[in-house]
């Protein structure tokens, strides 16, 4: 092996203190990498010929001629993963490899494309049935009242429906805006559960169905909103009442008690559960597992994008268990006060 003149220790230091993976390169070859270039891409490729770690033509070019270059590169450590790799020179002899991954920016992006178009076409759909009744009702004068009646009360439902879904919306962007402002009320769970309880008591009665509660007494308070953590239950009991209950499921339990340093809130249904491909998506704006039957009960598909944007403004934990067959517990932690 012929010796390597290395960079200082301080050079060393540095990219070692980089999160994102960067190399030093002299001449061609690579005589450093941190842990994060060892791990995406393997530890030989120190001490050896810089193409073995870097094989992409422009970038090699780049390097090889020491030019100052800022590159997007796909494919590096997955075939979807995009990053930005820049050169540039340190001193006389050093580069510096800079590998920055821009794959959550770029999935970021997406959600908010996908969240537009999505919405739009939520809106679009009761709009289309307004437009149509609403042209018949204008233009067909001998239209008699049975039918008339028919066509505003299907104006009158669609209409109500894009009224939710805006107001849906408005609520979850005020969520995301408060992102960053912790909660500073001091938040009875109990109270909580009683309320949600209430609210839920017309829904289960009109599906055969009780609200069991379960709550632990002496509960200290969390540190929350109010009018958030309520509006997360309020969500949570009508789905396990809507998607839960059933001829063979009658009940749903609201318990909340401590576990550890945290409160936990679990709502739990024995209905039919959710297939477990559909779980990590609930949480989408807009996900329905059956978009037909959800939207004939007035669902939106916002719901748990909702509960999910409201824990974490608490900083909470959100899980979502479910069996076919055996029902579904949505547990909430959330810190105490
Ligand atoms: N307890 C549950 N049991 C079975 N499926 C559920 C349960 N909770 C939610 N789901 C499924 O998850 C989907 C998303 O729920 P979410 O609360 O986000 O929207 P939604 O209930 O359709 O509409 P919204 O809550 O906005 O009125 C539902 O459409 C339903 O398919
Ligand atoms: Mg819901």
């Amino acid at each position: 092996m012929n010796a390597m003149p290395s960079p200082s220790s301080l050079v060393l230091a540095l990219l070692e203190a980089m999160e994102e993976p960067g190399l030093i390169i002299e001449g061609q070859r690579t005589t450093a990498a941190n842990a994060a270039a060892r791990q995406l891409l393997g530890d030989q490729i120190v001490g050896n010929d810089v193409r073995l770690a870097i094989r992409h033509p422009v970038a090699l070019e780049a390097i090889l001629a020491r030019r100052s270059a800022t590159i997007g590169v796909t494919g590096i450590g997955g075939v979807d993963r995009e990053w930005e790799l820049s050169v540039r020179s340190l001193d006389r002899q050093l580069l510096l490899v800079r590998l920055t991954d821009k794959s959550a920016l770029r999935a970021a992006e997406k959600m908010r494309v996908d969240f537009v178009a999505n919405a739009s076409h939520e809106l679009r759909t009761p709009l289309a049935t307004i437009v149509g009744y609403a042209e018949t009702l204008a233009e067909d004068g001998d239209l008699d009242p049975e039918m008339r009646r028919r066509f505003g009360n299907a104006i009158h439902g669609e209409a109500r429906r894009m009224l939710r879904i805006v107001e849906d919306l408005m609520s979850l962007s005020r969520i995301e805006a408060d992102r960053f402002t912790h909660p500073s009320e001091r938040v009875s769970l109990q109270e909580i559960v009683r309320i949600a309880c209430e609210n839920g008591r017309h829904l289960a009665e009109t599906r055969g169905c009780i609200i069991r509660l379960d709550v632990q007494d002496n509960l200290p308070e969390v540190a929350g909103d109010f009018a958030q953590l309520l509006q997360l239950t309020d969500n949570l009991v009508a789905n396990a009442v809507r998607y839960g209950c059933g001829p063979k499921a009658s009940e749903v339990v609201l318990s909340t008690r401590a576990d550890g340093s945290m409160a936990l809130l679990s709502v739990r249904d024995f209905g039919e559960g959710i297939p477990a491909t559909h779980i990590p998506r609930l949480t989408e704006r807009f996900y329905r597992v059956d978009a037909a039957r959800s939207r004939d009960s007035g669902g939106t598909g916002l719901g748990l994008a909702i509960v999910k944007h409201i824990v974490e403004r608490h900083r909470g934990r959100l899980e979502i268990r479910s069996r076919p067959g055996e029902g579904t517990e949505v547990r909430v932690w959330l810190p105490f006060a």
